[in-house]
């Protein structure tokens, strides 16, 4: 009696860790074009093409507040964050109090029905709550688009640029767009704006960063030169187009420095002091299969010269990842942390996880986060409302944990009449004097 009760209790244990393990210890399925933001020492990880059948909805995260080698990742799933839509190539812009994640167009689609839906361009998912939703936006109606990016200003107002506009889903076919749109995420209206000057060339599959004095650097992308232009061409990545936030203004500066090739699919970083690093990326072609890789793979902008200038640290050669586009990038203290994309040499798509680190530009295998700093003093030490609750981690673990509990008790109860049948089975048989033979139930 005592032996199965031990090998009971061995599979039920081992069962429970499997559960756990697959509920906490989540294997994401790799994908492309898919968003990114760092909220409370969490890399989250969501949307995006996985090139399967099945459409990816799940919100993940990589743990920030512990150390961890890119090859051994472990990845956290948010089941309670599942997004609303499918979605990819869609701009994300967090809000400045670190709550809201804001999801901005792409190529959207029902989770139901797997059909185009644009019936709504924005989609909020609340950190604390743990909750997606469709804002209600007032305002100018702005047209659904896709190969955009977002920032966000001081006065807690979106700036989306331009974009394409599939107009023919199965040639993915269409237009670009040149105007600039607002959303204010505090009244909750989109405000497209009216220039007349500088207007820029219809451009999307930029990448788009705010510098603290308010002006808006945009690089690189596709452009489509003139209303006759049969196709679309590369922006070459040294005219790079300002914006200005306070004036609502465009400009332009010519940059200078080290021979960077133009590119698209690629992602950018800004550091506090000033510098963009972009990443990967590739060339532009007709078709996906033509695109072919770029170089310098890594490269950084220094803006805070008058006239910007490129340069490539030495050193980030060294160890360099492949050739990849369709990544994101985001900055966590010295590291640029490079999740997912397709390595354009061999077409696969990546899993790793690549950091770069912008202080020593190196590329490194470890990541290590910095103390909880006390000598940083009062800019960073000011209370912060997201992190010191981390409703996340507790729901998805007592999610995960009730979901164990259940699916153990189910299990467990299995196991019990499974042993009382085949106890039964065992004593019928005994009685009837027979070898012990292992008999599987139902056989006879
Ligand atoms: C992988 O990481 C986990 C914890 O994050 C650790 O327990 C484990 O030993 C690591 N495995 C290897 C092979 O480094
Ligand atoms: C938001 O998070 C960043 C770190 O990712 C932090 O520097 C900043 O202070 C946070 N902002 C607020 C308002 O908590
Ligand atoms: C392109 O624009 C049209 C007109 O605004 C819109 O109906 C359509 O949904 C857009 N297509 C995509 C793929 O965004
Ligand atoms: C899309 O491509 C197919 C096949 O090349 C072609 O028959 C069709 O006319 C194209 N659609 C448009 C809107 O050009
Ligand atoms: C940048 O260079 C182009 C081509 O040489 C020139 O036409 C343009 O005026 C320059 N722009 C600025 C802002 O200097
Ligand atoms: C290439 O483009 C096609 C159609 O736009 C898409 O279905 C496919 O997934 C793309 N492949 C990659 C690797 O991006």
């Amino acid at each position: 009696m005592f032996l199965p009760f031990e090998l009971f209790k061995f599979i039920f244990c081992t069962l429970t860790l499997l559960l756990i393990d697959l509920v906490l210890c989540y294997n994401p399925p790799k994908r492309i074009y898919h968003n990114s933001e760092i909220i409370d020492d969490k890399l989250l990880i969501f949307s995006g093409w996985t090139n399967i059948a099945d459409y990816t909805f799940e919100l993940f995260y990589l743990d920030l507040s512990k150390p961890f080698d890119n090859n051994n990742l472990t990845w956290t799933l948010i089941p309670e964050g599942s997004l609303p839509i499918h979605t990819y190539q869609s701009a994300t812009v967090l809000s400045l109090d670190n709550s809201t994640i804001y999801l901005i167009g792409g190529y959207m689609t029902n989770k139901i029905t797997h059909n185009y839906d644009y019936s709504n361009l924005v989609y909020a998912y609340n950190y604390p709550t743990s909750a997606w939703s469709a804002p209600e936006l007032g305002g100018d109606i702005v047209p659904p688009r896709q190969s955009i990016r977002g920032v966000i200003d001081n006065s807690r107002i979106i700036y989306i640029f331009g974009g394409f506009n599939a107009t023919d889903l199965v040639n993915n076919t269409g237009d670009l767009y040149n105007d600039m749109n607002t959303l204010n995420t505090v009244s909750n209206t989109w405000t497209t704006l009216s220039i007349s000057e500088n207007i820029p060339i219809r451009c999307s599959h930029y990448t788009a960063n705010i510098l603290p004095n308010g002006i808006i650097v945009y690089i690189g992308g596709i452009e489509k030169v003139s209303s006759f232009a049969a196709s679309f061409t590369l922006v070459n990545i040294n005219q790079i187009k300002l914006f200005d936030t306070e004036n609502l203004e465009w400009s332009y500066v010519n940059a200078t420095g080290n021979e960077i090739d133009s590119r698209i699919y690629f992602t950018s970083v800004l550091t506090p002091d000033g510098y963009i690093f972009i990443f990967g990326g590739s060339t532009y072609a007709a078709t996906n299969a033509s695109l072919a890789s770029v170089s310098p793979i890594l490269a950084m902008l220094d803006t805070n010269k008058n006239s910007f200038e490129w340069s490539i640290p030495s050193g980030s050669e060294e160890n360099s990842p492949p050739s990849i586009y369709g990544h994101t990038a985001n900055l966590y203290n010295d590291y640029m942390i490079i999740t997912f994309g397709i390595n354009i040499d061999t077409r696969l798509y990546s899993s790793e996880v690549y950091l770069y680190n912008i202080k020593s530009n190196k590329w490194v295998t470890t990541f290590t986060p910095s103390k909880p700093s006390t000598t940083t003093g009062s800019s960073t030490a000011t209370s912060n409302p997201v992190k010191t609750s981390s409703p996340e981690k507790k729901s998805s673990k007592s999610l995960a944990i009730g979901l164990v509990t259940g699916v153990g008790i189910a299990v467990l109860i299995s196991f019990i009449f499974i042993a009382i049948f085949v106890f039964r089975i065992k004593r019928a048989d005994q009685l009837r004097q027979r070898p012990d033979i292992l008999e599987i139930p139902g056989s006879d």
